[in-house]
């Protein structure tokens, strides 16, 4: 037993000497993994990245899964989804899977990018982590739109109309530009078709891109931590940081525990409560399209629902539109926006954390009255939370290099 135990380790072996001499596995395993050194004193907001990592890829593929019954054709689509859910062999898993991810991908994007916020992760040496970040949010984004399209429902029809005709708002350029995105005079067989092809190729390819990008630039400088401590700079005389631990197995066991308390809450949410109340799969669009009816009340789902608010907080359409695009165009310069010398929370004054609970609050309630029906003091509401959101930057520009801060300590604390 103990003869054959060891032979078998030995062939294993011989295995990895084989492939190593061709690929390099282990040293690619030592490098990202075992060698890493991160911050030994990750919290909660640490589980983010990980879990949307899962999410991207468990979109992928019951998305792969979808596409093989679904039928991009105006004629088609609605019905398609409908065998899908009905007909198809776990089928409604798959579709269900699919669209609580989206939602799920979105609520641990915006924990991710709170966390930095937080934890001042933004702030130099990490401004292109950001970006990067910034870049995959807006790819997510437009994927999360383009595959709302697909089912050909009512909403899917008119929330398209909505968003496609923004863009004819732009003076000049609007009116062909939006003919373009539809590739017809209106929303048709074609607009499916190409935005069928955005949502399973283009986009995906393009996020999976970024996430490289992003992961690549996470590892040059090494993860930040709720200390907002540079851990590189305090090394032992081995040369590795005093405050580091190694990624493997510290924190892939961590991020495993992530996942599965992860998973019992998506599965909660799956089998009992899919459509959450309208928030994760609105009623009107378990109603097939019709280009002759318009539905009472036409709104995106939850995770576009401040910027919506901050469209329709702006009475001129242009004004509107400029307003809804630099209230995402302003977080790409968050690294410069903030010019603080400390970067946790912990260890800035009490003005930032007003600050930033009173942005975190207007993103929250924009988003509430951007599903409400727009009555006109629901309509002042989001002008107010609308400046509160836009005058955080502004504050943090000038408050940020002479505020008050604590001592930040040499070492981690946990
Ligand atoms: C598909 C989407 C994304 C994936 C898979 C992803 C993945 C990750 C992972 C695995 C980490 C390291 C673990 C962690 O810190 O949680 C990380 C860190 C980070 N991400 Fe993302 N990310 C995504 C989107 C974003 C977005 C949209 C932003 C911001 C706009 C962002 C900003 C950051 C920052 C600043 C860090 C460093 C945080 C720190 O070290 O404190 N990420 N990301």
């Amino acid at each position: 037993m103990a003869k054959s135990a060891s032979s078998l380790a030995k062939r294993a072996g011989d295995l990895m000497n084989w492939l190593d001499d061709r690929l390099p596995v282990t040293s690619f395993w030592n490098a990202v993994m075992t060698g890493y050194q991160a911050p030994k004193n990750f919290n909660f907001w640490y589980y983010m990245g990980s879990l949307a990592l899962l999410v991207l890829v468990m979109q992928i593929l019951t998305g792969i899964f979808l596409t093989m019954h679904y039928k991009p054709s105006a004629a088609e689509a609605f019905a398609s989804v409908e065998y899908i859910m009905r007909d198809v062999d776990w089928g409604w898993l798959l579709r269900y899977m699919h669209s609580t991810g989206a939602s799920f991908f979105f609520i641990l994007i915006y924990l991710h990018m709170f966390r930095s916020l937080l934890y001042g992760s933004h702030q130099k040496p990490r401004e292109l982590l950001w970006v990067f970040g910034m870049f995959i949010y807006l790819a997510l984004m437009a994927e999360a739109f383009l595959g709302y399209v697909l089912p050909w429902g009512q909403m899917s029809y008119w929330g398209a109309q909505v968003i496609i005709n923004l863009f004819g708002a732009i003076p000049k350029i609007g009116e062909p530009l939006t003919q373009w995105i539809r590739g017809d005079y209106f929303i048709s067989d074609a607009t499916l078709n190409k935005f069928f092809a955005l949502h399973v190729i283009a986009v995906p390819l393009a996020i999976l891109g970024l996430v490289m990008l992003h992961l690549v630039a996470l590892r040059e400088n090494g993860s930040n931590n709720p200390d907002g401590i540079e851990i590189k700079a305090n090394k032992g005389p081995d040369g590795t940081p005093i405050d580091g631990i190694p990624f493997h197995p510290y924190y892939t066991v961590k991020d495993i525990f992530g996942v599965g308390m992860f998973l019992i809450l998506f599965s909660f949410i799956l089998f009992m409560w899919p459509e959450v109340g309208g928030l994760f799969l609105e009623a009107d669009n378990f109603i097939p399209a019709n280009p002759l009816v318009t539905p009472e009340h036409i709104k995106p789902v939850w995770y576009f629902t401040p910027y919506y608010a901050i469209l329709k907080a702006v009475p001129d359409k242009l004004m509107g539109v400029i307003m809804m695009g630099a209230s995402v165009t302003i977080l790409f310069f968050l690294p410069w926006l903030d010019r603080s010398p400390v970067k946790s929370i912990r260890y800035r004054g009490l003005w930032y954390k007003v600050l930033l609970g009173m942005f975190t609050i207007a993103f929250v309630r924009l988003g509430m009255l951007g599903m409400a029906a727009g009555t006109p003091a629901e309509t002042w509401e989001m002008r107010v939370w609308t400046l509160v959101y836009f005058m955080f930057f502004v504050l943090l520009y000038f408050m940020s290099p002479g505020g008050k801060t604590k001592p930040v300590p040499d070492r981690v604390t946990h």
